[in-house]
């Protein structure tokens, strides 16, 4: 077994179960962009095969499976604990296009069997031991479909070493302490006592503060496996990407927008000299956490974008125009010089989350390269597929199997099919929500809805358009 025991037979994650949640980079939408960016094919994503390797309970994909019904879905874990808890979740979605098991990926470089278009490895790499990190590279290596792509994250160097020095302090405060609960609180609390500024800090004091900033706002269970867990190895991309070469896998990309010029500098350099001025970009920015995006050896992803390939693509934003030129991004308002760009964007804005056809845009290359700056600035979102779901309920809706077996459970935070999480508290939305399984039509709604108390707070139609605004209705 690759991880330590804490009691026979059981991890730290069996002990404490790690917080899930669904997280939009991995999606394997967002992997087809990027590689559709580079001029690669990528496998269509609504009958993808995905494989994701110690998913944890499998949230993330199980999100993906309820969007995409013809795409198939497979996660193992060595946390049984978290398999039980997915293969629940799964049993009150009565999804079929998706399974999870109990598997150790030392065992699983030898026997899995493939084609896979997408795998993901989402915040293992880092968290395993030495000899397993070879293992992930040669699994994926084994199991990718020949024109598939991988998404490996990891805390990454050179701010790895900054962590490391928080690390250090809490292990000296609390690595003694066996019981979980009381080594998370007591943790946070040193964190909580060491962010707090001091008079006189020194610079480098104030920016150790920064460091510890961040980690006391995670969950104190993410803080327990991700800064207090035994194994935690920060890794260089360019390491990262050595071991993928050797398992005859190569760089593409990151994963995150904001860090697309690392696959795409707009030269011809081969891909050492690539992975090098990332690496050193690396050095310049202390980065902290990569998503490493990889492909078979021997692909010729373009590193230049390809302009033409952003027509079969989507876009989206939730910009707000705030005056001729004038957007407001999340908190921060931005200047936009053109006016077709301008106009666009205030279009894009009117229709979020929707996504319109980059094609229907009729758009210029010089002005589809200011909307892939956009994209690198994170203001727009681009998008291999259309939104799913439908914005226009059919005859009897059919709403998320996800969403609705959240709310059976008494969950509060939803996901979306859009692999977003949004918090539905309110008893109407979520009683409706629960009627929306297919079976009834809008008279039988009208009445179950009436008899529901809530039939009063606003009528079927309007209703079903804000669960079809929300991206939660599926039919
Ligand atoms: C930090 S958690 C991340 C969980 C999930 N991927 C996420 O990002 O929320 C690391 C996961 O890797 C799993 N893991 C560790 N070693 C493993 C191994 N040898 N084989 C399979 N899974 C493993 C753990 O059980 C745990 O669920």
């Amino acid at each position: 077994m690759a991880e330590t025991a804490t009691v026979a037979g059981q991890t730290r994650y069996d002990a404490v179960a790690y917080p899930a949640t669904v997280f939009s980079a991995t999606h394997p939408e967002r992997l087809a962009t990027i590689a559709r960016l580079h001029g690669l094919v990528a496998p269509p994503v609504e009958t993808a095969r995905v494989l994701e390797i110690g998913g944890g309970d499998g949230v993330n994909l199980i999100g993906m499976a309820a969007a995409y019904p013809n795409a198939t879905f497979y996660n193992f874990d060595l946390s049984a604990a978290a398999i039980a808890r997915g293969a629940a979740l799964i049993r009150a979605t009565g999804l079929t296009n998706i399974r999870m098991e109990v598997g150790d990926i030392l065992d699983a470089v030898g026997s899995l069997e493939g084609p896979f278009d997408y795998v993901i490895a989402h915040g293992v790499y880092a968290w395993v031991p030495e000899h397993v990190r070879p293992a992930v590279m040669q699994l994926i290596g084994r199991v990718l479909a020949p024109e598939g792509i991988a998404f490996i994250s990891y805390n990454a160097l050179p701010g790895g070493h900054l962590r490391r020095v928080i690390r250090d302090l809490l292990f000296h405060h609390v690595g003694h302490i066996e019981d979980p609960v009381e080594k998370m609180q007591r943790a946070h609390d040193v964190l909580l006592d060491f962010g707090r500024a001091r008079e006189n800090d020194r610079p480098v004091m104030a920016g150790m503060r920064e460091v510890a900033r961040p980690m006391m706002r995670q969950q104190i269970a993410v803080l327990y496996h991700d800064e207090l867990g035994g194994e935690w190895h920060p890794q260089a991309l360019s390491d990262v990407v050595a071991t993928a070469n050797a398992a005859g896998l190569a760089f593409l990309n990151d994963a995150s927008p904001a860090l697309a010029y690392d696959g795409l500098p707009g030269n011809d350099d081969d891909d050492a000299a690539i992975v090098r001025a990332a690496q050193t970009s690396d050095f310049g920015s202390m980065i902290f956490f990569h998503q490493t995006l990889l492909v078979r050896a021997g692909r010729r992803p373009s590193r230049r974008l390809v302009v033409d390939a952003m027509r079969s693509l989507f876009v989206a934003s939730s910009v707000q125009r705030l005056g001729p030129d004038i957007f407001k991004f999340e908190q921060s308002d931005f200047v936009v010089g053109d006016a077709d760009l301008a106009d666009t964007l205030e279009m894009l804005g009117k229709v979020w989350p929707r996504r319109v056809p980059i094609a229907d845009l009729a758009a210029t290359d010089d002005a589809l390269e200011a909307l892939f700056k956009l994209w690198t600035a994170e203001v727009v979102t681009l998008h291999a597929v259309p939104l799913p779901g439908t914005a226009e309920p059919g005859a009897r809706p059919l709403a998320s199997p996800l969403a609705r077996a959240q709310i059976a459970i008494g969950q509060q935070n939803i996901y979306t099919l859009d692999h977003r999480v949004i918090a539905m508290e309110a008893a109407g939305p979520r009683a409706f929500l629960a009627l929306l399984d297919g079976s009834r039509d809008r008279a039988q709604l009208a009445t179950d809805w009436a008899a529901s108390g809530h039939g009063d707070e606003v009528d079927v139609d309007a209703a079903l358009r804000q669960l079809a605004a929300a991206v939660l209705i599926l039919a």
